[in-house]
């Protein structure tokens, strides 16, 4: 018998035909809907491997309920939905999409954070509502970009990507991350190393970019954004829960920072009250990876992944964590 893969949503193209073309019995659901969590464990019931999204916990409850899994392949690079110590422990292997998003996540960073200083969210409502009278000198002015400090929270690929852009505006780029960068790269992306409040004193510009973990939950909190200087431009491209978010709005309601341009929220899609009133944020639904070619490219790294490691090879993508147990 073919082994079984559940596939939580439908997939951009290629879509299944690549689990399918290797054989794999694979249940889709078709419908384009997060499933109940009670529909989604009774799915994994009998499934040799999971393809699912970033909005549902892989966790002890859904490893109970899937009791033949030998792999779990999460349509994200992110991965703070997986328990990956609980997988491994039980000899289920777990694995993300690196690499192949890098590119279409920094696009979007550098989108937000020239929306967002720019006010371009502001203008666009005024024209739409026919209430734009002609140029102004003193209409919607913005923060500056070029040549301005560049701060990034998190150096991974994304976080390098991002840097690398800001060269091209000529912007100064400091970083604050787990680890140090190595001195090659360092000077590659012109990026300084700082502690955490030297970044938001300094940083005209601030890009988060690190995961999201019991260290990293709030990393921009109250204090943090009264380090921050008033002409501060804030861009979330990595996870909502980085902020805290009750923290933001009063931040930006009270112009303690500039502007704010966001793709993730802390309790997505559930929004902080008062963030929809605020003229000074840029909102956008979660589109960091959501390019043709970013989304078949993780496509067809989760296939790989999910083939890989039902044949008895290692996964391609492994998550970061603890070593795979025998199962
Ligand atoms: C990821 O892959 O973690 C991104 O958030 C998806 O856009």
């Amino acid at each position: 018998m073919a082994p079984v893969v559940v596939v939580t949503r439908p997939l951009p193209d290629p879509g299944v035909s690549v689990l399918e073309e290797a054989g794999l019995d694979v249940r889709a659901n078709p419908d384009d809907r997060p499933l109940p969590r009670a529909e989604l464990l009774a799915r994994v019931a009998d499934a040799d491997a999971l393809l699912c999204m970033l909005s549902e916990p892989v966790n002890a409850e859904l490893l109970d309920a899937a009791p033949n899994l030998k792999v779990v392949s999460n349509y994200a690079v992110g991965f703070d939905n997986l328990d990956v110590a609980e997988a491994r422990r039980r000899g289920v292997e777990v694995t993300t999409t690196p690499d192949v998003l890098t590119e279409a996540t920094a696009d979007l960073a550098w989108s937000l954070l020239l929306a967002a200083a720019r006010r371009l969210g502001e203008g666009d409502r005024l024209v739409r509502a026919g209430e734009w009278t002609g140029w102004g000198p003193n209409q919607l002015v913005g923060q500056p970009v070029g040549g301005r400090t560049l701060g990034i929270i998190g150096m991974g690929a994304i976080g390098r990507a991002v840097a690398r852009r800001g060269r091209g505006f000529s912007m100064p780029v400091v970083y604050f991350n787990r680890n140090r960068l190595d001195p090659a790269v360092e000077q590659e992306l012109g990026a300084r190393y700082v502690p955490l409040d030297e970044l938001l004193e300094t940083a005209d510009v601030v890009s988060l970019h690190a995961p999201l973990n019991a260290e990293s939950r709030h990393i921009l909190d109250a204090a943090a954004f009264a380090r921050m200087k008033p002409t501060t431009v804030l861009v979330n491209t990595g996870r909502g829960a980085l902020i805290d978010e009750a923290a933001l709005v009063e931040a930006l309601r009270t112009g303690q920072i500039a502007a704010a341009g966001l793709d993730v929220y802390e309790r997505e899609p559930a929004l902080t009250e008062g963030l929809t009133a605020l003229d000074n944020v840029i909102l956008d639904p979660h589109l960091g990876s959501a390019t043709t070619t970013a989304r078949a490219a993780m496509v067809r790294l989760c296939a790989e992944n999910i083939t890989n490691v039902l044949a008895g090879r290692p996964a391609v993508t492994p998550a970061p964590g603890p070593p795979l147990s025998p199962r």
